[in-house]
Order: C-alpha cells, then structure tokens, then sequence
C-alpha cells in the first residue's frame, strides 16, 4: 500500500525515482509525486492519477537534483487530489515527508501545530506529521556528532509521539544531500549501491540500481548519505546493519511480452510450481522436507491441532490446506480471517501450531494475527513469498513459496504455490502419523506431476477467451464447488470481481438452494467445479438446479466426468489427478475466465481500482 522511492547519488535523482514509482505501481494508484532538493529549495511535482500522468509534469520541472523521493498513493485520510497526494512540505518550507500508513493521533497533533502558526494545505495526516517534524527540527540545535545530527533527532522525537503505523522518507532544507527514514508497521528497504543510497518500499523499486538490501525493522532510524548510511532505534541506540543480498534481478519483474502481469503470471505457474518444491522432497521420494521450520520432527509431531490465519486468496490458500491436512493427515485443522481473530479471542486449545499465509509478509491484518497468537504463547510459522519481510522475520519459522516477484494485483502464482506447499505439508504432517511409505510416494509423485498438469490446462486459454467473449454482459455469476473446490470456487469468485468489477459469488455447490438459488435466472450464469469423485453426482443434482431455473452452466471438469448430455453451456476439461493437485489445476481455468474477461472489459487488470497490492493499513 503506497510505493515510497528514496535516492540520493551521483546522478540525477528524477528519472531514477520516476523509474522506481513505475515498478511500485501496483502498491498504490490514484495519485503520484516526487521531490527533489535543488536551487535551495523543494522542487514538489504532484498529481492525481497514475505515474504517467506525473511524467510531463516532472518534465515541466527540469529536476537536476541529485537527492529526492517519490510516492504512489493508496488514500487513507483526505480525497483523491493533487493536495493530498505526496510529498508534503511543511508550511515552514523546511522538511518533505513521504508516507506510508496511519497516523492514528494526527487530530491533536495538528491542534498542536495551529496554536504554533502552522498552516496546512492538505487533508492528511501526513502534512500533520510533516509539521511536526518540521516543528522539532526548528527547535532543535545543531549537533555536532554528523550521524545524530539535528535532523535525525527531530524525526526521532516527532516519531515518539506518532500513534498508529508508518514507513516514511524525510528530506530537510539544511540537510541537502541526506536522507531520514524510519518504519513502523510498513515496509522499507535501503539499497545499498556504488556512491549511492536508495530506499524504497519494495525491492522491485531499487533491484535495478543494487542487489545489496538491508531491511530496516519496526522502530528503526536509517541516515542516508550517497556513500554512508546508518541505523539506530527510536530510543537512540545504534544497531548494527545486517545487508543481504536479493536474489533475483529486473528481468523478474518485467512484462517479458505479456500484456499484463497477471497474464505472464498465470502463464509462469508451472516453472513457479517448479521452484516451489524443489528440493523439498525426501531423497526415498516418500514425504516433503522443509528447511526454515525451525521446529524438530519431534515436536511438529506433538501437535494436536494446526489454526491457519490469511486474508483474501491466501485465506483460501489456507481452506483447502485445512482440507488437505484433515484428509491425509487426520489432524484438525482451523482456518479464520487474520483480521477477525485478531480482535475476536477465541478460546484456544493449549497444543496448537499457528500458519499464517500471506504472499507478501506485510499484510497488516495477518501480521497483527500472528503477533496476537505470539503473545498468547503459541508457536507461529510463516508461509509467504517475498523473502525478508516483515511476517517472515517475526515468525518463529516458515516456509518460503519461492515464486518470485509477483507484480499483479491480483494473486495469481502465489496462490498455486500455496495450494502445493499446503498439499506438501499435509504429506509431511500425514507421514509423521498414518500415512503409509507407499501412500506418501504416490503422493510424492502426484505432486512432482503438478507443473504438468498445470501446463496442460493452461493449453485451453484459448477456448476459455472465447467463452470469456460470451459472458461479458453479464453482471452477477456464481461459483460453486465442493469438498476442496469449494475454496477454488472463493478464489473464482474474487479474482472476478476484483478485476471485471462483475459481482460474483462463491458457495458449497449444495448451499447454493439455501438462499444463492433466487439469484438463478438467465442473468445470472454458474460456474461448477467438478471432479469425478464421490461428490460428482451431488454436484451433477446441483447443475440440474440451476439449469431447471434456466440459469446457464460453465463446467470446469476433470476429463473421466461424463455430464449428461446438453447440462453444460460450456464446458472447459481439465486433467484428471491426484486430490492433492486437484484444487491447484482447477485454479487454473476461474484464473484464465477471469482475466479474459476483465480484457474484454477493458478492465485495468494489473491495478484494478481501489485495490493495492499489499494491505498495510488496517
Ligand atoms: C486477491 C489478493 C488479495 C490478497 C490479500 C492478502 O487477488 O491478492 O486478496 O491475497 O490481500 O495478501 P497477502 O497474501 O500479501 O497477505
């Protein structure tokens, strides 16, 4: 939520940033701007819309600076308009803030502010903190130790008083050349590169220019000059900087001929399915092995119960894992939304092992979930994609999903990835108890075979477009699966909503006549998952339902299922497989209509409105 861009170097520092802002996009969209210090003063772009809309602005400009920061926006406090966009400078002239987050307190912070003759241009709690900042930093005199100096110290002193969450980038009049940045609650990474500093929210704004990342932690201060930097806490203690390497280049998050990247990343599945399990099956082929679990084989297996806390698709992630688990393993499993367990203290049972799932590690809800069963005593362990975030650094241990950079708003490959990593914990959790050797094999096998299958549902892309064509007009669909569909159904049923903005719905296909059934009419069209097992003449019964109120039928099957003659309008046939790999296949074609769909629309795929990429606010 919001991209932040920090540089300060040798070049000049727009074109960089604007560059960064392009790559962050997806964190945040309605409105653009950049800062760059130069002549003795903030030279302050601003505008509502995308970056491109930013570009002839900036150009208007001529920024020759070499220090400066961008912000994409997410709005939180204030409309969507060039005044409330980023960077704000105070009404002194004298500090630029860039801001990531909440500023819960930012009412009496501001009452504060006008009885000392600040004046305010904005609606944002930003401008607010900007001030305050700004307010300090007046006060304070100059030190002379040059890493404490006055503007370090008035950032800290301002952010002890900040209630609420923040990432933010500081820049300060008698400071030209440096850098102030601090986080709590949303992400920041420094970039270290060659006679140059950077900062960003993510690494995908800074990879281009250096692989050399530190993630700064909650209640960190780092100082940025172009060939030093420094860190210490809010309480003024030093801390030493631990700078990892990013393992993976531009090239990542690039288009690569796509149209979007939702596209290239449901196409990417099956390598991302590769990278996913590699390496993590035993070498007698019989159960899955997990490095960062951080837990003994011993103690995992003196679990009597798992509970699983996501958001939005990792939630449903997590829902066919509960399946998984409690089918092969014969251990309960509970899901919940982060959000709702976080506040709802549910009584808890003594020997639980916690998951939480979430593609991007910063998800606000799903980190104050796994805080609030850390603090209960229990044991947490991660399941995320972008390796250093702020979920896999708390967690006491964790899976990482390896897929990746996934830029879509829309999880797509993340998604998969968790279906296959939930499936391949089911068989090692299965395999600590009653699982056979040989069970586990075929299981093993089965899932070695996923990438495949995926690849060959992916080979119907065409034909779903084409039904995709057919039912643009349509505004409301169902979705109904069972048993480890149902979640696949969820899935569908978002990923249209969020980018076609077409109202859909997902159910347990036999729930459907306790209420969904009076949506059913020629309007309003059901999409079925179907697999030939126990459930499939249930599901059959339930097709009749819809096709008796003349509601149309799109059949997602498995090939062996053989539909009465003329039940399915259209019908899209995917490989028969094992029920571990079944949900990650059926994903498959819901991921393909739905995209198709938003592009006949002439849907914003890749930022659809009013969403982000990564929910940092709560
Ligand atoms: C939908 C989607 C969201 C995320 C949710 C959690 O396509 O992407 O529902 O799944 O916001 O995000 P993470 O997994 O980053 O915690």
């Amino acid at each position: 939520m919001c991209g932040i861009v920090g540089y300060i170097g040798k070049q000049k520092a727009a074109g960089i940033i604007l560059e960064g802002l392009k790559r962050l996009e997806y964190r945040g969209y309605d409105s653009t701007g950049i800062a760059i210090w130069q002549d003795g003063h903030f030279a302050v772009a601003k505008k509502v819309g995308r970056v491109a809309n930013l570009e002839p602005e900036t150009a208007k400009h001529r920024f020759v600076g070499t220090c400066g920061m961008g912000h994409t926006r997410w709005a939180t406090h204030g409309g969507v308009t060039d005044a409330n966009a980023h960077p704000h400078v105070s009404s002194d002239g004298q500090i630029a803030l860039i801001h990531n987050g909440v500023i819960e307190n930012y009412s009496s912070m501001k009452k504060f502010l006008l009885d000392k003759g600040y004046t305010f241009k904005s609606e944002t709690d930003t401008e607010v903190l900007c001030n305050l900042i700004a307010y300090h930093y007046a006060k304070e005199p100059e030190s002379t130790d040059p890493d404490e100096s006055r503007f370090v110290i008035s950032v800290r002193k301002t952010l002890r008083h900040a209630e609420g969450t923040y990432g933010i980038v500081v820049m300060a009049a008698d400071h030209p050349g440096e850098l102030v940045t601090a986080r709590k609650g949303s992400p920041l990474i420094l970039g270290i590169g060659d006679g140059e500093s950077l900062v960003a929210s993510d690494v995908a704004a800074i990879v281009s220019r250096t692989q050399s990342v530190v993630y700064l932690k909650d209640g960190e201060i780092a100082h940025l000059k172009a060939n030093t930097f420094s860190i210490t806490t809010l309480t003024a203690g030093d801390v030493s900087p631990v700078i990892d390497k990013v393992t993976w280049s531009i090239a990542d998050a690039e288009l690569n001929g796509y149209a979007h990247f939702m596209e290239k990343e449901i196409f990417e599945q099956p390598l991302a399915l590769e990278n996913a399990m590699r390496g993590r099956f035993s070498e007698d082929g019989s159960t899955a092995l997990f490095g960062g679990l951080n837990i003994s084989a011993n103690e995992f297996r003196g679990y009597d119960r798992f509970m699983f806390l996501a958001c939005g698709t990792a939630l449903h992630a997590c829902m066919v894992t509960e399946h998984l688990i409690e089918r092969f393993a014969r251990v309960p499993v509970e899901c919940d939304y982060a959000s709702e367990f976080r506040y709802r203290n549910m009584p808890l049972f003594r020997n639980t092992l916690f998951f939480v799932m979430s593609q991007s590690g910063e998800t606000i809800d799903t980190l104050g979930a796994m805080r609030e069963a850390k603090r209960k005593g229990y044991k947490v362990l991660a399941i995320n994609n972008v390796v250093g975030s702020t979920i896999a650094r708390e967690a006491d241990g964790g899976i990482y999903q390896h897929v990746g950079p996934e830029v879509g708003v829309a999880s797509t490959k993340a998604f998969t990835s968790q279906l296959l990593i939930g499936a391949m914990l089911a068989l090692y959790i299965g395999r600590m108890r009653d699982m056979s050797f040989s069970e586990g094999v075929e299981m093993v096998q089965a899932l070695k075979r996923a990438p495949d299958l995926v690849r060959v549902a992916l080979q119907q892309a065409d034909h779903i477009r084409g039904i995709a064509q057919r039912y643009t007009q349509y505004r409301d669909m169902l979705f109904l699966g069972r048993l480890s569909l149902f979640p696949i159904a969820l899935e569908g049923a978002l990923k249209l909503k969020e980018i076609s903005y077409i109202h859909a719905e997902g159910y347990p296909a036999a729930e459907m006549k306790h209420g969904p059934i009076a949506l059913i009419s020629e309007q309003c069209p059901s999409v079925f998952l179907v697999s030939s097992g126990e459930m499939f003449n249930k599901v059959v019964s339930s097709m009749q339902e819809i096709k008796a109120r003349k509601g149309k039928v799109i059949a997602v099957c498995t090939e062996s299922c053989k539909l009465p003659e003329g039940l399915a309008d259209e019908l899209i046939v995917i490989p028969e497989c094992h029920e571990a790999v079944l949900p990650i296949v059926a994903t498959i074609p819901v991921q393909l209509l739905s995209y198709y769909m938003a592009v006949e629309l002439h849907r914003d795929v890749d930022k659809p409105r009013n969403l982000a990429k990564s929910v940092t606010v709560e």
